[in-house]
């Protein structure tokens, strides 16, 4: 599936609902992810002449937070937590076989299912926590893994 456009307009509109303040760049480039799931090249320079930033300076931001892409998603998200209470029950060896089987290292895409960490989904209590497409699952051990993607993959 391919990713769906940013035009000038919505990302100026977007802008104008915040304020465009640099102190907003958060704010703004997380309502532009929500919507379209990524910050192009374009929409990055875009944003630095409407919020009065360098390119630089926006590209910095993007990149810092683990939920700003620069890339298109894939059709599928796929998030295992990495945080410790995760951690203490095995969720860097899942990473590690999630990455074998999915073909995707973490940040990437394969096959339209992105692969990425992320640091707590309020699940600790059921370690180590997964979440696909939005929901999250907990208790997930590799044969489970496979069994959800699998099911991810069927609903296509
Ligand atoms: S540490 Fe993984 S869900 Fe909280």
């Amino acid at each position: 599936m391919a990713a769906p456009c940013i035009d000038r307009e919505t990302t100026s509109e977007i802008v104008r609902q915040f304020g465009a303040k640099p102190e907003m760049l958060v704010q703004i480039l997380q309502a532009i992810v929500m919507r379209y799931g990524w910050v192009p090249e374009e929409t990055i320079r875009q944003l630095a002449d409407e919020v009065n930033l360098s390119r630089a300076d926006v590209f910095g931001v993007v990149t810092y937070y683990h939920d700003f892409r620069t890339e298109p998603p894939g059709e599928h998200i796929v998030k295992i937590c990495q945080a410790e209470a995760c951690q203490a029950m095995g969720s860097r060896a899942l990473t590690d076989h999630a990455r074998e089987s999915l073909g995707a290292a973490l940040h990437e895409t394969s096959e339209d299912i992105t692969l990425e960490p992320v640091y707590c989904l309020g699940n600790c209590a059921c370690a180590p926590a997964v979440m696909i497409d939005g929901k999250t699952h907990g208790r997930v051990n590799q044969a489970r893994f496979d069994k959800l993607v699998g099911a991810m993959k069927e609903s296509r």
